[in-house]
């Protein structure tokens, strides 16, 4: 075991990635370094998500190693949404962990560290005065950063426990965030990842408010930041001024995550999500008057309670309508504390499986059949850090989607091309580099 030494294992959203780097960064301020291994590791965290049950039991699974208890000096300590809901109730269920903090008490980690080496310690701050943001952090990619723009989330779909897990919606001082997209330009970042629950409410709580589209347009004028991204936007607080902003500036991708989460009007009602099919629509066709080549991804939650066939069929047609690029489909799942965790009418998890398999067969269908539509075409494809396979490198294009280049140069980390896109699969194209635009 190497002392003063952390390990963190990361479950949730970009947000919850984004605050795993943050942990990292206060950490190595107190003196703590990056371990390799678990064995090796004095400190393991597990920085968790709450959004469905399957994320919750990866993090059981994961704890019941310790199950048999943890020697000192070493502590496995819980973070993120699981440990914000469940506080101590995790240490009762998980005699092996010492730690549960919060994303209030993120600041005060290696003093909460220090407590639980005498007794097992659960304290998680207020999170509706968390200031992460403010905390040190060790971004993960030298290319690309995570930029909160406000945290929390002040709507209640019935299903969600998100808003329960980060509290209310609190947007960041447009200074603040332009401030930090400016020094991860400073530090060579091309690219920024702007997040929130809800990004598109940004500014709704500032007095004067301020609205996300002035957020994108004061973005998108820093120096050196070529491609700006965002997520996610909720369908209810779109407004025309966002597609309009995106338009009119070179450096926003024509790229769109708008969660639809159900076709059915009864549904969308249900669910407490304040717009209907119609409403939806007539966004996704604004945004493709307005950038005919956008690319839209969305969420969908299948087998709500009481989704009745037709309530299904109708979001089989939304898919069919709209022709995501890119669909993420979820099996309902039942949180405690939410206002569907009461509904009685469940439907059946035979019926819930099969009309998740008929929509990603659907999507998987659709997918491969937009990626086609880019053959022949050239893009901008933003070098990614995996490794190479197969001879290829991964990037992503402006629209999002992953492209795997070859290249007669060896292609580095950041460097932004112009690919041929020469053929395409179920999920990524491939495409040929024919220049290089910048260099990383
Ligand atoms: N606004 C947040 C939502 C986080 S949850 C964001 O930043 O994206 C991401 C997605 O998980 C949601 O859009 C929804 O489709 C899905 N989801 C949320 N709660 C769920 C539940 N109880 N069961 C299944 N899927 C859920
Ligand atoms: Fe959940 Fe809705 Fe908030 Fe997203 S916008 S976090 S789905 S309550
Ligand atoms: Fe999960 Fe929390 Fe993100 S529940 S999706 S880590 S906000």
């Amino acid at each position: 075991m190497i002392p003063n030494s952390y390990i963190i294992h990361t479950f949730g959203c970009q947000m919850n990635k984004h605050d795993s780097e943050h942990i990292a960064g206060v950490l190595e301020d107190s003196g703590y370094s990056r371990a390799p291994t678990d064995e090796e590791a004095e400190i393991i965290i597990m920085n968790t998500c709450s959004v469905r049950k399957s994320a919750e039991d990866k993090v059981w699974g994961r704890l019941s190693c310790f199950a048999g208890g943890v020697p000192p000096p070493k502590i496995v300590a819980v973070g993120g949404c699981m440990a914000q809901l469940l506080g101590e109730s995790i240490i009762d269920r998980s005699p092996g962990v010492r730690l549960v903090f919060g994303i209030g008490s993120m600041d005060r980690l290696p003093g909460l560290i220090e407590k639980s080496r005498e007794n097992p310690v659960c304290d998680l701050g207020d999170i509706n005065k968390a200031f992460v943001d403010c905390l040190p952090y060790i971004p993960e990619s030298p290319v690309s950063a995570w930029v909160p723009v406000n945290h929390g989330c002040d709507n209640s779909c019935s299903y969600c426990i998100v808003p329960a897990a980060r509290g209310n919606a609190r947007s960041r001082d447009l200074d603040d965030i332009l401030r930090e997209v400016e020094k991860a330009a400073g530090s060579g970042r091309i690219e920024v990842i702007l997040l929130g629950q809800n990004v598109n409410a940004y500014g709704k709580d500032l007095f004067p408010r301020v609205r996300f589209s002035q957020l994108l347009d004061a973005v998108s004028g820093v120096q050196g930041i070529q491609r700006i991204k965002f997520e996610t936007s909720h369908p209810a607080d779109m407004d025309e001024s966002i597609i309009e902003v995106m338009a009119g500036r070179a450096n926003l991708c024509e790229y769109l995550h708008l969660p639809a989460q159900s076709g059915s009007n009864r549904v969308l009602k249900a669910m407490n999500r304040g717009y209907t099919r119609e409403d939806y629509l007539e966004e996704v066709r604004f945004s493709r008057k307005i950038i005919p080549e956008i690319s839209l991804s969305t969420d969908i939650i299948v087998g709500f309670p009481g989704e009745t066939d037709q309530d299904f069929r109708d979001t089989f047609t939304l898919l069919e309508e709209v022709r995501f690029s890119n669909a993420f489909i979820f099996k309902y799942s039942r949180r405690d504390g939410t206002a569907a965790a009461a509904m009685r009418n469940e439907v059946p998890t035979r019926v819930v499986s099969n009309r998740f398999m008929l929509l990603s067969e659907l999507q998987d269908k659709i997918t491969s059949e937009a990626l086609r539509e880019l053959e022949g075409k050239t893009v901008e494809v933003l070098v990614g850090g995996s490794a190479k396979r197969g001879g290829f490198r991964k990037g992503r294009a402006r629209g999002n989607q992953v492209v795997l280049l070859s290249s007669a140069q060896e292609l580095v980390e950041g460097t932004l091309v112009m690919a041929r896109v020469t053929g395409t699969g179920k999920h990524t194209a491939r495409g040929e580099v024919v220049e290089t635009i910048t260099k990383a």
